[in-house]
């Protein structure tokens, strides 16, 4: 049976990024007995370009027709001052929130190869493996009412809404302590419940289910402005992190640094019907159309792809493997560089990791 993939590679390195990720694909494709087949699509600031909409009618009927979907970036400087509805992020969440990917799990674990990579010290992130659970499709990111508005006084007035329904925080929860039951079977809750009452609300949910269900899991909470601290202090206390959608936008970034690169960091975004991979980082308008980005996260979310959607945890071990390889042999594209002159190419990378998938196979 033949799989179908969508190919949505957006905007700024989007589309370099992803093309590293498909030669990948194109050599699993021919060399290791794997039945796939892709047709690409528009979404963010180069469908806006192209049809007036950052998630065109195509697009979502593309997206639904296949068993899984590569997404690489969106956004740029070029439709900064479009209508909020019509900008490449707004693309991005119609995206998450048409095929309920509540669920978008954002690996970060430290590769020994990068030690030197990251700024922070050696001893301090050597052994990380934490697992980021990030609810994507509630919160404050799709809350109403929200706006901004005239005040009679004159002035005006922005606003956003917090919010969590228990079925909202149930669901995601428990991706947690699932993920968490294959790992280290930790799951640190992340919230203000000091001071908000959506995410007070959000640490009773998520006890009540764990006192329900799953007592086998070691369940702690922790501040949200604690766990900022605590992941450059002591990075290594951390299982999975499970937090809301900002939140976990937020510690998300800030883990992929413990890393050497947010150029490092791929991420699965899952409903009960649907899955996309992506990077989790952006665009990088500023080094677009350079030759110069990272591929590796997007690799990685190939990866990803393979292990959760398309039933090839073999597959998968051997992009990570490549992966490792070619880290091993000391090729480093510039964000994990101390040394841009000889920094890899992005194309050259995503050779690089090709070249040492063909030699797993030889
Ligand atoms: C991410 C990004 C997006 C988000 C933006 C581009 C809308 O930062 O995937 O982390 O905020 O979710
Ligand atoms: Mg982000």
């Amino acid at each position: 049976m033949t799989l179908n993939i969508a190919i949505l590679p957006g905007d700024g390195i989007g589309t370099e990024i992803v093309a590293e990720a498909m030669k990948v694909l194109q050599v699993l494709k021919q060399n290791f007995n794997f039945d796939i087949a892709w047709q690409y699509g528009l979404i963010g600031g180069v469908a806006y370009d192209a049809d007036g909409c950052p998630y065109p009618a195509a697009t979502q009927a593309l997206v639904h027709g296949s068993d899984a979907v590569l997404l690489g970036a969106v956004g740029g400087p070029k439709w900064e001052r479009l209508d909020k509805p019509l900008r490449p992020e707004a693309g991005l969440l119609a995206i998450r929130k048409d095929l309920d990917l509540f669920a978008n799990y954002r690996p970060a674990k430290v590769h020994k190869q990068l030690l030197q990579a990251s700024t922070l010290k050696p001893e301090v992130i050597n052994g990380v493996d934490i697992l980021v659970i990030r609810e994507l499709v509630s919160g404050i990111y799709f809350g109403q009412p929200r706006g901004i508005e005239d005040l009679p006084d004159g002035q005006q007035r922005g606003f956003n809404t917090l919010e969590y329904t228990t079925s909202q925080i149930e669901r995601i929860a428990r991706k947690a302590f699932e993920a968490a039951r294959v790992r280290d079977r930790r799951v640190c809750s992340i919230d203000k419940a000091n001071v908000l009452e959506a995410t007070e609300f959000w640490r009773s949910v998520v006890s009540d289910l764990h006192a329900r269900e799953y007592t086998d899991v070691a369940l702690s909470h922790m501040y949200v402005d604690n766990a900022a601290m605590q992941l450059i202090r002591a990075p290594k206390q951390f299982d999975v992190m499970l937090t809301t959608n900002l939140f976990g936008d937020i510690l998300s970034d800030e883990a992929s640094m413990l890393t050497g690169s947010i150029g490092m960091l791929p991420s699965a975004s899952m409903g009960e019907k649907f899955a996309m991979y992506e990077p989790i980082h952006g665009s990088a308008p500023d080094i677009s159309g350079q030759n110069k980005a990272n591929p590796l996260a997007t690799i990685l979310s190939v990866a990803m792809m393979l292990r959760f959607s398309l039933a090839r945890e073999d597959l998968a071990l051997h992009v990570e493997a490549a992966v490792d390889q070619v880290l091993d042999d000391g090729l480093r594209t510039a964000d994990l560089s101390h040394d841009a002159d000889v920094a890899a190419s992005c194309s050259a990378m995503g050779d690089a990791v090709c070249t040492a998938l063909l030699g797993a196979n030889a």
